[in-house]
Protein backbone atom coordinates (compact mmCIF):
# COMPACT_ATOMS: atom_id res chain seq x y z
CA UNK A 1 0.00 0.00 0.00
CA UNK A 2 1.60 3.48 -1.22
CA UNK A 3 0.29 5.50 1.67
CA UNK A 4 0.26 2.56 4.31
CA UNK A 5 -1.91 1.69 6.72
CA UNK A 6 -2.51 4.73 9.76
CA UNK A 7 -4.07 2.34 12.01
CA UNK A 8 -7.23 2.75 13.97
CA UNK A 9 -7.96 4.97 17.19
CA UNK A 10 -9.71 3.64 20.42
CA UNK A 11 -12.86 6.44 20.70
CA UNK A 12 -14.39 6.37 24.28
CA UNK A 13 -17.59 8.01 24.38
CA UNK A 14 -17.86 9.03 27.98
CA UNK A 15 -20.68 10.92 29.69
CA UNK A 16 -18.05 12.75 31.63
CA UNK A 17 -14.75 12.69 29.20
CA UNK A 18 -13.98 11.80 25.57
CA UNK A 19 -11.05 10.09 25.23
CA UNK A 20 -9.06 9.00 22.05
CA UNK A 21 -6.00 6.28 22.37
CA UNK A 22 -3.78 5.72 19.55
CA UNK A 23 -1.43 2.97 20.35
CA UNK A 24 0.79 1.15 17.58
CA UNK A 25 2.58 -2.41 17.42
CA UNK A 26 6.29 -2.28 16.81
CA UNK A 27 9.41 -4.47 17.07
CA UNK A 28 9.93 -3.64 20.75
CA UNK A 29 6.06 -3.57 22.00
CA UNK A 30 3.44 -1.42 22.21
CA UNK A 31 4.07 2.33 21.77
CA UNK A 32 2.13 5.38 22.28
CA UNK A 33 1.04 7.16 19.48
CA UNK A 34 -1.97 9.95 20.75
CA UNK A 35 -3.55 10.44 23.91
CA UNK A 36 -6.06 13.72 24.71
CA UNK A 37 -9.03 13.99 26.41
CA UNK A 38 -12.07 16.30 25.89
CA UNK A 39 -14.02 17.36 29.49
CA UNK A 40 -17.61 17.46 27.93
CA UNK A 41 -21.23 19.21 29.17
CA UNK A 42 -22.88 16.57 31.40
CA UNK A 43 -26.11 16.96 29.13
CA UNK A 44 -24.94 15.71 26.21
CA UNK A 45 -25.09 11.51 26.96
CA UNK A 46 -27.28 10.63 30.13
CA UNK A 47 -27.86 7.50 31.15
CA UNK A 48 -26.02 5.81 28.36
CA UNK A 49 -28.06 7.64 25.58
CA UNK A 50 -27.02 10.64 23.44
CA UNK A 51 -29.18 13.49 24.36
CA UNK A 52 -27.72 15.97 22.23
CA UNK A 53 -26.16 14.58 18.95
CA UNK A 54 -24.96 18.43 17.69
CA UNK A 55 -23.32 19.20 20.69
CA UNK A 56 -21.60 15.36 21.03
CA UNK A 57 -20.23 15.70 17.25
CA UNK A 58 -19.30 19.42 17.78
CA UNK A 59 -17.24 17.61 20.92
CA UNK A 60 -15.72 14.90 18.50
CA UNK A 61 -14.91 16.77 16.28
CA UNK A 62 -12.85 19.31 18.95
CA UNK A 63 -11.41 16.32 20.17
CA UNK A 64 -9.90 14.59 17.11
CA UNK A 65 -8.64 18.46 16.25
CA UNK A 66 -7.07 18.73 19.34
CA UNK A 67 -5.68 15.35 19.40
CA UNK A 68 -4.34 15.86 15.83
CA UNK A 69 -5.52 12.26 14.65
CA UNK A 70 -4.77 11.53 11.35
CA UNK A 71 -6.96 8.28 10.86
CA UNK A 72 -10.43 8.33 9.96
CA UNK A 73 -11.02 4.32 11.19
CA UNK A 74 -12.37 4.37 15.39
CA UNK A 75 -13.27 1.64 17.87
CA UNK A 76 -15.87 2.86 19.42
CA UNK A 77 -17.45 1.11 22.92
CA UNK A 78 -20.68 0.82 24.41
CA UNK A 79 -21.59 0.08 27.77
CA UNK A 80 -24.72 0.52 30.15
CA UNK A 81 -27.00 -2.11 31.27
CA UNK A 82 -29.86 -1.15 29.34
CA UNK A 83 -28.15 -1.41 25.93
CA UNK A 84 -25.76 -4.44 26.36
CA UNK A 85 -26.63 -8.19 27.83
CA UNK A 86 -23.71 -10.18 28.45
CA UNK A 87 -24.30 -13.72 29.45
CA UNK A 88 -22.37 -17.01 30.09
CA UNK A 89 -24.47 -20.33 28.79
CA UNK A 90 -24.30 -23.37 28.39
CA UNK A 91 -25.35 -25.33 25.26
CA UNK A 92 -25.06 -28.58 23.19
CA UNK A 93 -21.28 -28.78 21.70
CA UNK A 94 -21.02 -27.56 18.07
CA UNK A 95 -19.33 -25.83 15.41
CA UNK A 96 -18.42 -22.02 15.48
CA UNK A 97 -20.05 -22.47 12.04
CA UNK A 98 -22.90 -24.09 13.32
CA UNK A 99 -23.64 -21.94 16.48
CA UNK A 100 -23.46 -18.70 13.92
CA UNK A 101 -26.15 -20.38 12.21
CA UNK A 102 -28.38 -20.79 15.22
CA UNK A 103 -27.39 -18.05 17.52
CA UNK A 104 -30.67 -16.35 17.07
CA UNK A 105 -32.72 -19.00 17.82
CA UNK A 106 -30.59 -19.70 21.04
CA UNK A 107 -30.23 -16.08 22.41
CA UNK A 108 -34.16 -15.50 22.46
CA UNK A 109 -34.54 -17.34 25.93
CA UNK A 110 -31.93 -15.20 27.19
CA UNK A 111 -32.41 -11.76 25.98
CA UNK A 112 -35.35 -9.40 27.19
CA UNK A 113 -35.55 -7.63 24.36
CA UNK A 114 -37.17 -8.31 21.00
CA UNK A 115 -34.59 -10.55 19.41
CA UNK A 116 -34.59 -8.46 16.00
CA UNK A 117 -33.44 -4.98 17.82
CA UNK A 118 -29.99 -6.64 18.98
CA UNK A 119 -27.22 -7.25 17.48
CA UNK A 120 -25.78 -10.46 18.40
CA UNK A 121 -22.52 -12.18 19.09
CA UNK A 122 -20.54 -14.91 20.93
CA UNK A 123 -17.40 -16.11 21.91
CA UNK A 124 -17.24 -20.07 22.26
CA UNK A 125 -15.28 -20.85 25.68
CA UNK A 126 -14.60 -24.87 25.48
CA UNK A 127 -15.87 -27.83 26.69
CA UNK A 128 -17.49 -27.97 29.83
CA UNK A 129 -16.65 -31.15 32.60
CA UNK A 130 -19.92 -32.25 31.53
CA UNK A 131 -19.58 -34.24 27.96
CA UNK A 132 -21.57 -32.90 24.96
CA UNK A 133 -21.63 -29.51 26.16
CA UNK A 134 -20.02 -26.02 25.96
CA UNK A 135 -19.50 -22.72 27.44
CA UNK A 136 -20.38 -19.73 25.43
CA UNK A 137 -20.29 -15.83 26.19
CA UNK A 138 -23.35 -14.14 24.84
CA UNK A 139 -23.20 -10.28 23.78
CA UNK A 140 -25.99 -8.84 22.90
CA UNK A 141 -26.09 -5.25 21.94
CA UNK A 142 -29.36 -3.16 21.17
CA UNK A 143 -29.39 -2.09 17.68
CA UNK A 144 -30.62 1.51 18.54
CA UNK A 145 -27.96 2.43 20.53
CA UNK A 146 -25.51 1.20 18.53
CA UNK A 147 -26.45 3.24 15.13
CA UNK A 148 -27.10 6.35 17.08
CA UNK A 149 -23.10 5.94 18.17
CA UNK A 150 -22.43 5.10 15.11
CA UNK A 151 -24.33 8.11 13.27
CA UNK A 152 -22.06 10.78 15.62
CA UNK A 153 -18.96 9.17 15.19
CA UNK A 154 -19.38 9.49 11.16
CA UNK A 155 -21.11 12.70 11.59
CA UNK A 156 -18.16 13.58 13.27
CA UNK A 157 -15.77 12.56 10.04
CA UNK A 158 -14.69 9.17 11.07
CA UNK A 159 -15.22 5.40 10.42
CA UNK A 160 -16.84 3.86 13.31
CA UNK A 161 -14.90 -0.11 12.23
CA UNK A 162 -15.59 -1.77 15.41
CA UNK A 163 -18.15 -1.08 17.82
CA UNK A 164 -16.68 -3.31 21.57
CA UNK A 165 -18.46 -3.63 24.59
CA UNK A 166 -16.86 -1.35 27.52
CA UNK A 167 -16.30 -4.57 29.84
CA UNK A 168 -14.49 -6.22 26.83
CA UNK A 169 -11.98 -3.33 26.15
CA UNK A 170 -11.07 -3.90 29.73
CA UNK A 171 -9.82 -7.05 29.38
CA UNK A 172 -7.72 -6.32 25.90
CA UNK A 173 -6.07 -3.07 28.14
CA UNK A 174 -5.23 -6.03 31.48
CA UNK A 175 -4.32 -8.85 29.03
CA UNK A 176 -1.41 -6.78 27.70
CA UNK A 177 -0.43 -5.27 31.02
CA UNK A 178 -0.80 -7.74 33.34
CA UNK A 179 0.89 -11.23 34.29
CA UNK A 180 -2.43 -13.99 33.94
CA UNK A 181 -2.19 -16.23 36.41
CA UNK A 182 -4.18 -20.22 35.93
CA UNK A 183 -7.46 -20.42 38.72
CA UNK A 184 -6.70 -16.54 39.74
CA UNK A 185 -9.96 -14.70 40.45
CA UNK A 186 -9.34 -10.62 39.07
CA UNK A 187 -12.28 -8.42 38.89
CA UNK A 188 -11.54 -5.04 36.67
CA UNK A 189 -14.07 -2.62 37.88
CA UNK A 190 -14.24 0.51 35.74
CA UNK A 191 -15.91 3.23 37.90
CA UNK A 192 -17.35 6.32 35.07
CA UNK A 193 -19.30 9.11 35.73
CA UNK A 194 -22.56 7.43 35.22
CA UNK A 195 -21.70 3.30 34.97
CA UNK A 196 -19.72 0.66 36.62
CA UNK A 197 -18.74 -1.80 34.71
CA UNK A 198 -17.33 -5.26 36.29
CA UNK A 199 -15.72 -8.07 34.08
CA UNK A 200 -14.20 -11.16 36.65
CA UNK A 201 -11.74 -12.85 34.56
CA UNK A 202 -10.91 -15.89 35.82
CA UNK A 203 -7.09 -17.09 34.70
CA UNK A 204 -7.65 -14.49 31.76
CA UNK A 205 -10.77 -15.88 30.58
CA UNK A 206 -14.19 -13.75 31.22
CA UNK A 207 -16.34 -15.37 33.92
CA UNK A 208 -19.50 -11.99 34.76
CA UNK A 209 -19.68 -8.95 33.43
CA UNK A 210 -22.49 -6.64 34.72
CA UNK A 211 -23.06 -2.80 34.21
CA UNK A 212 -24.65 -1.05 36.71
CA UNK A 213 -25.63 3.12 36.39
CA UNK A 214 -23.95 3.93 39.59
CA UNK A 215 -21.04 6.21 38.95
CA UNK A 216 -18.95 8.68 40.50
CA UNK A 217 -21.91 11.85 39.52
CA UNK A 218 -23.03 10.55 42.82
CA UNK A 219 -20.38 12.22 45.04
CA UNK A 220 -20.89 15.47 42.79
CA UNK A 221 -24.41 15.44 43.34
CA UNK A 222 -24.05 14.85 47.36
CA UNK A 223 -21.53 17.37 47.55
CA UNK A 224 -24.04 19.91 45.80
CA UNK A 225 -26.65 18.78 48.02
CA UNK A 226 -24.54 18.94 51.46
CA UNK A 227 -22.96 22.99 50.65
CA UNK A 228 -25.77 23.58 48.30
CA UNK A 229 -22.83 25.15 45.36
CA UNK A 230 -23.22 24.62 41.63
CA UNK A 231 -22.27 21.51 39.31
CA UNK A 232 -18.63 22.69 39.00
CA UNK A 233 -17.80 23.86 42.38
CA UNK A 234 -18.81 20.30 43.51
CA UNK A 235 -16.82 19.05 41.27
CA UNK A 236 -13.36 20.77 41.60
CA UNK A 237 -14.36 20.09 45.76
CA UNK A 238 -14.61 16.09 44.43
CA UNK A 239 -11.34 16.38 42.71
CA UNK A 240 -9.42 17.54 46.11
CA UNK A 241 -9.41 21.44 45.17
CA UNK A 242 -10.35 23.97 47.71
CA UNK A 243 -13.29 26.22 46.38
CA UNK A 244 -14.52 29.57 48.76
CA UNK A 245 -15.83 28.83 52.11
CA UNK A 246 -15.41 24.61 51.51
CA UNK A 247 -12.01 23.02 52.08
CA UNK A 248 -11.99 19.33 50.43
CA UNK A 249 -11.57 18.66 54.15
CA UNK A 250 -15.19 19.60 55.08
CA UNK A 251 -16.24 17.43 52.11
CA UNK A 252 -14.29 14.54 53.43
CA UNK A 253 -17.39 12.94 55.14
CA UNK A 254 -20.01 13.48 52.34
CA UNK A 255 -17.35 11.43 49.86
CA UNK A 256 -16.99 8.88 52.30
CA UNK A 257 -20.14 7.96 52.64
CA UNK A 258 -20.88 8.11 48.66
CA UNK A 259 -17.66 5.75 48.73
CA UNK A 260 -19.97 3.59 50.82
CA UNK A 261 -22.97 3.72 48.86
CA UNK A 262 -20.69 2.84 45.39
CA UNK A 263 -18.58 0.32 47.10
CA UNK A 264 -21.76 -1.81 48.72
CA UNK A 265 -22.80 -1.65 45.08
CA UNK A 266 -19.93 -3.06 43.46
CA UNK A 267 -19.87 -5.73 46.68
CA UNK A 268 -23.36 -6.60 45.57
CA UNK A 269 -21.55 -7.83 42.17
CA UNK A 270 -18.88 -9.61 43.78
CA UNK A 271 -21.28 -11.06 45.79
CA UNK A 272 -23.22 -12.36 42.99
CA UNK A 273 -20.28 -13.70 41.79
CA UNK A 274 -19.20 -15.90 44.66
CA UNK A 275 -23.23 -17.06 44.68
CA UNK A 276 -23.06 -18.89 41.10
CA UNK A 277 -19.28 -20.20 41.43
CA UNK A 278 -19.52 -22.33 44.66
CA UNK A 279 -18.04 -19.74 46.70
CA UNK A 280 -15.14 -18.64 44.96
CA UNK A 281 -13.04 -15.79 46.21
CA UNK A 282 -12.24 -12.86 44.15
CA UNK A 283 -8.07 -12.29 44.42
CA UNK A 284 -7.98 -8.88 43.22
CA UNK A 285 -9.33 -5.95 41.80
CA UNK A 286 -8.18 -3.68 38.99
CA UNK A 287 -9.71 -0.02 39.93
CA UNK A 288 -10.32 2.76 36.74
CA UNK A 289 -12.65 5.16 35.26
CA UNK A 290 -12.17 8.17 37.27
CA UNK A 291 -14.05 6.57 40.40
CA UNK A 292 -10.43 5.24 41.30
CA UNK A 293 -9.11 8.57 41.61
CA UNK A 294 -11.46 9.51 44.55
CA UNK A 295 -9.89 10.51 47.53
CA UNK A 296 -9.12 6.91 49.52
CA UNK A 297 -11.41 5.24 47.23
CA UNK A 298 -8.89 2.01 46.17
CA UNK A 299 -7.90 1.77 50.06
CA UNK A 300 -11.24 2.14 51.42
CA UNK A 301 -12.52 -0.69 48.52
CA UNK A 302 -9.87 -2.66 49.94
CA UNK A 303 -10.54 -2.90 53.61
CA UNK A 304 -14.52 -3.22 52.72
CA UNK A 305 -14.35 -6.21 50.59
CA UNK A 306 -11.35 -7.51 52.19
CA UNK A 307 -9.54 -7.88 48.46
CA UNK A 308 -6.39 -6.17 47.54
CA UNK A 309 -7.53 -3.08 45.00
CA UNK A 310 -5.03 -1.56 42.47
CA UNK A 311 -5.20 1.54 40.42
CA UNK A 312 -5.18 0.09 36.70
CA UNK A 313 -1.95 1.12 35.09
CA UNK A 314 -3.33 1.20 31.54
CA UNK A 315 0.47 2.25 30.27
CA UNK A 316 2.34 -0.01 31.97
CA UNK A 317 3.36 -2.08 28.75
CA UNK A 318 2.94 0.89 26.02
CA UNK A 319 5.92 3.27 25.94
CA UNK A 320 5.42 6.79 25.79
CA UNK A 321 7.89 8.99 23.12
CA UNK A 322 9.11 11.75 25.11
CA UNK A 323 7.04 14.49 22.86
CA UNK A 324 4.16 13.26 25.15
CA UNK A 325 3.45 15.18 28.66
CA UNK A 326 4.00 12.22 30.88
CA UNK A 327 2.77 13.45 33.49
CA UNK A 328 -0.80 14.36 32.05
CA UNK A 329 -0.62 10.90 30.48
CA UNK A 330 -0.43 9.85 34.13
CA UNK A 331 -2.92 11.81 36.10
CA UNK A 332 -5.34 10.38 33.75
CA UNK A 333 -4.48 7.26 33.15
CA UNK A 334 -6.67 5.25 34.95
CA UNK A 335 -9.86 7.06 32.94
CA UNK A 336 -7.87 6.20 29.86
CA UNK A 337 -8.40 2.28 30.42
CA UNK A 338 -11.02 1.95 27.84
CA UNK A 339 -9.86 3.60 25.42
CA UNK A 340 -6.53 1.83 25.32
CA UNK A 341 -8.59 -1.69 25.63
CA UNK A 342 -10.32 -0.14 22.39
CA UNK A 343 -7.32 0.96 21.05
CA UNK A 344 -5.95 -2.18 20.83
CA UNK A 345 -8.70 -4.32 18.98
CA UNK A 346 -7.81 -4.71 16.07
CA UNK A 347 -10.07 -5.77 12.12
CA UNK A 348 -10.57 -9.34 11.96
CA UNK A 349 -9.30 -10.03 16.21
CA UNK A 350 -12.11 -11.64 18.99
N1 LIG B 1 -8.81 13.84 39.93
C1 LIG B 1 -10.06 13.39 40.09
N2 LIG B 1 -10.50 13.06 41.33
C2 LIG B 1 -11.74 12.60 41.51
N3 LIG B 1 -12.64 12.42 40.52
C3 LIG B 1 -12.24 12.71 39.28
C4 LIG B 1 -10.95 13.21 38.99
N4 LIG B 1 -10.86 13.42 37.66
C5 LIG B 1 -12.05 13.07 37.15
N5 LIG B 1 -12.89 12.64 38.10
C6 LIG B 1 -14.27 12.18 37.96
O1 LIG B 1 -14.28 11.03 37.17
C7 LIG B 1 -15.44 11.00 36.35
C8 LIG B 1 -14.99 10.78 34.93
O2 LIG B 1 -14.45 9.49 34.84
P1 LIG B 1 -14.55 8.67 33.50
O3 LIG B 1 -13.83 9.42 32.44
O4 LIG B 1 -14.11 7.30 33.80
O5 LIG B 1 -16.12 8.73 33.22
P2 LIG B 1 -16.87 8.65 31.82
O6 LIG B 1 -16.24 7.59 30.99
O7 LIG B 1 -16.93 10.00 31.21
O8 LIG B 1 -18.33 8.24 32.32
P3 LIG B 1 -19.28 7.01 31.87
O9 LIG B 1 -18.42 5.93 31.33
O10 LIG B 1 -19.97 6.62 33.13
O11 LIG B 1 -20.20 7.60 30.88
C9 LIG B 1 -16.16 12.31 36.54
O12 LIG B 1 -17.28 12.08 37.36
C10 LIG B 1 -15.13 13.19 37.23
O13 LIG B 1 -15.72 14.04 38.17
MG1 LIG C 1 -16.54 5.56 30.83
Amino acid sequence: MIFGSKGSIGLDIGSSYFKVVQVKDTKKGYELELFDTLLVAPEIIVDGAIIDSLRLVEALKELTKKARVKTKDAVIGISGHASVIIKRISLNEMSEDELAESIKFEAEQYVPFDIEDVNLDFQILGPREEPGQMDVILVAVKKDIINEYVAVVKEAGLNPIIVDVAAFALENMYEINYEIEPNRNVALVNIGASTININILKGGVSVFTRDSSLGSNLYTEAIQKEFSITYENAERLKRGEAIEGVSPGDAYAVVMNTSEDLINEIGRSLDYYKSTTLHEDIDEVILSGGGALIKDFPRVLSEKIGVESKVAEPFKNISIPTKFDVSYIQEMAPMAAIAVGLALRRPGDR
